[in-house]
This record gives C-alpha cells, sequence and structure tokens, in this order.
C-alpha cells in the first residue's frame, strides 16, 4: 500500500531515504505524481495545497511531517480520517533551546551590549534580579522548556486550556485565571496550538493584562499575534520588545514593518525543524498500524484542534 508523500518545500530524497532506511519495503509516491490513486492508503504531508487529499479513496491516515497540524485542520476538502503529528525529542530540544536563547538574549540585554560594542561603549547595565516568565501552552513543548528555564533559575509560570500538575511551574488554567497568569510575565512565551480558540490570542487586550515592559516570545504561529495590536504596544512603551519566529505571511514580505522595528527581533521559522531521521521510525509505524487498522500513536483530537 503507497505512502503518499506532500512534500512541499520539503526535500522528498532525504525524506524517502530516511523512510526506506526503516523500513525498504514502503511504496513511496511523490505528490503530483501518484500512479494508482486507490492505493495510497498514508499520507505524510506539509503544509499541502487544500484539496490535494480528497483524490484518495481509501485513505487511512494523514500524518504531519510536524508538530502542528493547524494546516490540515484548514484543509475543508480533507477526507474524514485520523490525523496523527510527531512527537520527537530532536523536536522538543530544539524549541527549547530556541526559547532559552530567546530569553537569555533579552534578560541579559544582548541587544544593548552588541549596539554597545559598535560604539566601544563600556556601560555594564545590571541585569533584573529575577524575571518571571510565562508559557502558554504546556504539551510536550511548553512543559520541556519550563522545565530547562526553571533548572536556569527562572521563576516560571504556565498556563493551558486544562488544569496540568507540573513538578516546579506554578500553574494555570482556563480563561478564568489567564488574567492572573499574566500578570506574573515579565517575559510571555506563546507555544500553543493554532485552534479556533487560540487564534489571535496575543493581542491589545492580553498585551494590557502583562506588566510595564514585559516581552513577548512568540514560536507557535504567526495566525496567534494580532500584529498591528503588538505594533502598538511596542510603540507605546508597554511592552519592550518581541521574538518572533513565526508570522501570518511566510516568508515575511519585505515591506512589512517588523523588518525595521528596532524593538523586534526576527527569526525565519526555524525555532524547531523536524529531522527526517530522527522521526521516521515513528512514521512507519503509524503506516504500518494505518494499513492494519490497529490505534494509530499522537493522534489528534480533531474537536479540540490539537
Ligand atoms: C511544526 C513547525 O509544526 O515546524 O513542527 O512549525
Amino acid at each position: 500500500m503507497t505512502l503518499l508523500f506532500v512534500p512541499s518545500e520539503l526535500n522528498p530524497k532525504e525524506w524517502t531515504e530516511a523512510l526506506h532506511q526503516v523500513d525498504a519495503n514502503i511504496p513511496i509516491e511523490i505528490w503530483p505524481q501518484v500512479s494508482k490513486p486507490e492505493d495510497v492508503q498514508f499520507a505524510l504531508v506539509w503544509w499541502y495545497p487544500p484539496g490535494v487529499l480528497n483524490k484518495f479513496p481509501n485513505l487511512k491516515c494523514i500524518a504531519s511531517i510536524g508538530a502542528g497540524v493547524d494546516y490540515i485542520l484548514q484543509d475543508a476538502q480533507r477526507p474524514n480520517t485520523p490525523i496523527v503529528r510527531v512527537v520527537d525529542k530532536l523536536l522538543t530540544r530544539d524549541m527549547t533551546q530556541y526559547i532559552v536563547w530567546a530569553v537569555l538574549n533579552h534578560s541579559r540585554n544582548a541587544d544593548f551590549f552588541k549596539k554597545n560594542q559598535e560604539r566601544k561603549l563600556w556601560i555594564p547595565k545590571k541585569t533584573a534580579p529575577q524575571t518571571r516568565i510565562g508559557i502558554m501552552g504546556m504539551g510536550e513543548l511548553g512543559r520541556d522548556a519550563a522545565l530547562k528555564l526553571t533548572g536556569l533559575g527562572f521563576e516560571v509560570y504556565g498556563w493551558s486550556r486544562t488544569e496540568k500538575q507540573i513538578p516546579g511551574i506554578k500553574h494555570f488554567h482556563g480563561n478564568d485565571q489567564l488574567n492572573q497568569f499574566l500578570s506574573h510575565c515579565d517575559i510571555l512565551i506563546c507555544l500553543l496550538p493554532l485552534t479556533s480558540a487560540t487564534k489571535g490570542i496575543l493581542n491589545a487586550q492580553l498585551f494590557k493584562q502583562l506588566p510595564q515592559d514585559a516581552y513577548v516570545i512568540n514560536a507557535a504561529r504567526g495566525a496567534h499575534l494580532v500584529e498591528e495590536d503588538l505594533l502598538t504596544a511596542l510603540n507605546n512603551n508597554h511592552l519592550s520588545g518581541a521574538c518572533l519566529d513565526v508570522f501570518r505571511v511566510e516568508p515575511l514580505p519585505e515591506n512589512h514593518s517588523f523588518w525595521q522595528h528596532p524593538k523586534i527581533t526576527i527569526t525565519p521559522h526555524i525555532a524547531s525543524k523536524t529531522n527526517p531521521r530522527s522521526v521516521a521510525q515513528q512514521i512507519v509505524e503509524n503506516y504500518h498500524r494505518a494499513i492494519k487498522n490497529e490505534p494509530l500513536a499522537n493522534v489528534i483530537n480533531t474537536n479540540l484542534e490539537y
């Protein structure tokens, strides 16, 4: 049974090799070259054009090569089959490294010292004695980042839809506790899944609840952020800055005002990229399970949208 790979900007050769290293017998076809659409039972996808998957009548599973599945759920024409995502140690490690970098970059005044170095200025600005960090989204990625930041001596708060117990982390949940959570965040990190409930959650109303001079890090999805509201909060000096890895339109258009903004650090959606060799085993495992109609791993709850 065919595994269909819909690669978008990914390298099909690298992915095919990684999958074949786990199981050389899997017939893999690369969209749009599909010889027998009725043989396709498993689709491995990344940011594909909506409608692509409704041509495969026997599809049993749609597998995202990333942690996020919002782009699959947005495809209204997709067949009604289970959706799975990857959960991977390297993906988590890389996201945590990005978050730690962005946090330290801000909390240790890296931009200030770099600018002063250019002007040969010796100004020993002190680091704040304590920086409180709030993470929105306490799934695999949020939880790991929270624990590592706690290990670095930060006071860490978490917020998610439902209640969670995480050692060393003060956790808030639900809309009722959101403002209380936000009041503790000198740095706010967004690692939420993008759903109809979280779209635009980083908005003017939320920014108002953050302490004066708070800093925002978004490494989740561009659509979490109302860009105009961020610009207003930065320009009226309520927020001290933002580090953004994701944007409503990617690549970020050349004429976008974020590029030139002195308080915004931009990275081009590189916080954490899936490594084909690291996830091939779990994808192949799900492929075999799908064919045998066995329970799949890391299945999305389509009602919750993550
Ligand atoms: C992901 C991503 O969803 O890289 O994994 O954005």
